[in-house]
């Protein structure tokens, strides 16, 4: 017999004073903390608990009882529903507020350092439409939400095309309008799904995994170029062509138009050969020089990685290049340089810059963007960090006197850290998407550096993400 699931009542007029994990806002109840989704610091609110563990629950608002000075209105009409900007409801003042605070809690709660200077958060200067990719999924099968559900009407026509909502891997909510990314890219988007729809083309369902519309993705750099890949699970070759055709011809914007038959039964296009319909088969992203001396170009195809908030990674570079304090006479090594942007972006500064990555595709980019833009003393090496980046490495290519290391979201190896331990480099700069993981390093590096110097810079407004950056000095 099926165990029947104990109903937890909602609770009633619970205060949010704070944010906490996940970006989730926080209340109490009782002696319980209360993670809630929805709701936003200030409010008063009633939940309905979603997770009920021995120190803390999990809730979302299903009314709200007394609104918080700092609620503005979610400017998405998907907000709620979809999983991404989910901070849209706080003001973009008090969400800076909140991240600058996670980073200063993190550094000093789980690194146990306190910088000597904790600069302001920096704002980004676009709040929606500042990403430069999205891939949207297709779906035979789209998510009526619990209005649609309850009108009455009937939706009949079940293709779509847009984001997963959260938690569920076969569940697609159907978007007219995204606000993270400038146009042309709702408008493809809408053309792309309503043209299939209307030659009653399949839509790809993830359970049978049948279907012919699979992913969408759209890149618009800050240069204007467009770069588009469509993903098919099977080949309808004439179907193919003529929508291809028809969206090239519609969209002039678009300079690059790229499609894929992935058979597989995962999305991910990193394995697949990427067949070039039309344009050079790539795009190109500009960055200011930080001399102001003329700009950089990063050649972005398909499966390379940039920054997905091109004009805030400008911002991004240039505190960390303000940390580094490079003289020009100095060597520079750039960890985790992945298409080797920052280290490209030090170049000019440097006597020379030496960077490492994971990914030997990345590394091959980083190559290729070196010479684009005339740049002879940068040199790039792909391996995983903890194995190339050694003793012989150092030996081979010389002590750096500058380090800016920028791992991904788990943080740096311990064999990593305990190398820049016995290097004593004079400066590190610890570029972050994670604080609490730096925090984490930070408190290993700290036996031999001072943490001088620390600012978040925000790539991601809507969203709880936050990026910081650390100025580490050898201790005298
Ligand atoms: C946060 S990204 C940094 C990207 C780059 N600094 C930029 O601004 O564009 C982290 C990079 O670390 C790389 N990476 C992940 N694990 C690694 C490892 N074990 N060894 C070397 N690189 C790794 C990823 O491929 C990714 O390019």
């Amino acid at each position: 017999m099926a165990r029947k699931r104990k109903h937890i009542a909602n609770l009633e007029q619970v205060e949010l004073t704070d944010i906490g994990n996940k970006g989730k806002a926080v209340g109490r109840h009782g002696e319980k903390v209360v993670f809630v989704s929805g709701g936003v610091p200030g409010d008063v609110v009633e939940v309905k608990v979603t997770k009920k563990r021995r120190n803390y629950l999990e809730g979302k608002v299903v009314k709200v009882d007394v609104y918080s000075p700092d609620r503005v209105e979610a400017q998405c009409q998907y907000f709620g529903v979809c999983g991404g900007c989910k901070w849209q409801n706080l003001s973009y003042e008090k969400q800076l507020g909140y991240k600058e605070k996670e980073v200063r809690e993190n550094l000093r709660k789980i690194g146990h350092v306190v910088p000597e200077e904790f600069h302001p958060i920096l704002g980004s200067e676009k709040e929606y439409r500042y990403r430069n990719k999205l891939e949207f999924s297709f779906t035979d099968n789209k998510w009526l939400t619990q209005e649609q559900l309850d009108s009455g009407v009937d939706f009949p026509e079940r293709r779509g095309a847009g984001f997963h909502i959260p938690g569920f891997w076969d569940k697609v909510l159907d978007i007219d309008e995204c606000l993270l990314q400038p146009e042309p890219s709702n408008a493809i988007r809408n053309f792309v799904r309503d043209w299939a729809i209307e030659k009653d083309m399949p839509f790809f369902n993830a359970r049978s995994q049948e279907g012919w519309l699979r992913t969408l993705m759209i890149r618009v750099a800050s240069t204007g170029e467009v770069l588009v890949v469509i993903q098919f699970k099977e080949e309808h070759a004439e179907a193919r062509e003529a929508l291809l055709k028809e969206l090239d011809e519609k969209f002039p914007e678009i300079t690059t138009l790229q499609y894929l038959i992935n058979t597989k039964q995962n999305d991910t296009i990193y394995d697949q050969d990427i067949i070039t319909y039309s344009g050079p088969g790539f795009i190109e992203e500009a960055m200011p020089k930080y001399s102001g001396a003329g700009e950089l170009r990063f050649k972005i195809g398909p499966k390379s990685f940039y920054q997905t908030n091109p004009e805030q990674a400008y911002e991004l570079y240039k505190v960390a290049l303000d940390m580094a304090e490079i003289k020009k006479d100095e060597l520079v090594f750039d960890l985790y340089t992945g298409t080797g942007t920052i280290a490209l972006f030090m170049a000019e500064q440097a006597r020379e810059v030496v960077g490492i990555e994971l990914i030997p595709e990345a590394i091959e980019d980083a190559k290729l963007n070196a010479t684009n833009n005339g740049i002879d003393n940068a040199t790039f090496y792909a391996g995983d960090m903890k194995n190339i980046f050694n003793a012989d490495f150092i030996a081979k290519h010389g002590k750096p006197d500058v380090l800016v290391t920028d791992p991904p979201r788990d943080g740096m190896h311990g064999d990593v850290v305990a190398l820049l331990l016995e290097l004593e480099i004079p400066r590190i700069v610890y570029v972050s998407c994670n604080s609490a993981t730096q925090a984490r390093d930070l408190g290993l590096l700290a036996e031999k550096y001072e943490v001088k110097q620390s600012r978040a810079v925000d790539m991601f407004p809507q969203t709880h993400h936050i990026e910081n950056v650390v100025q580490l000095v050898l201790k005298a």
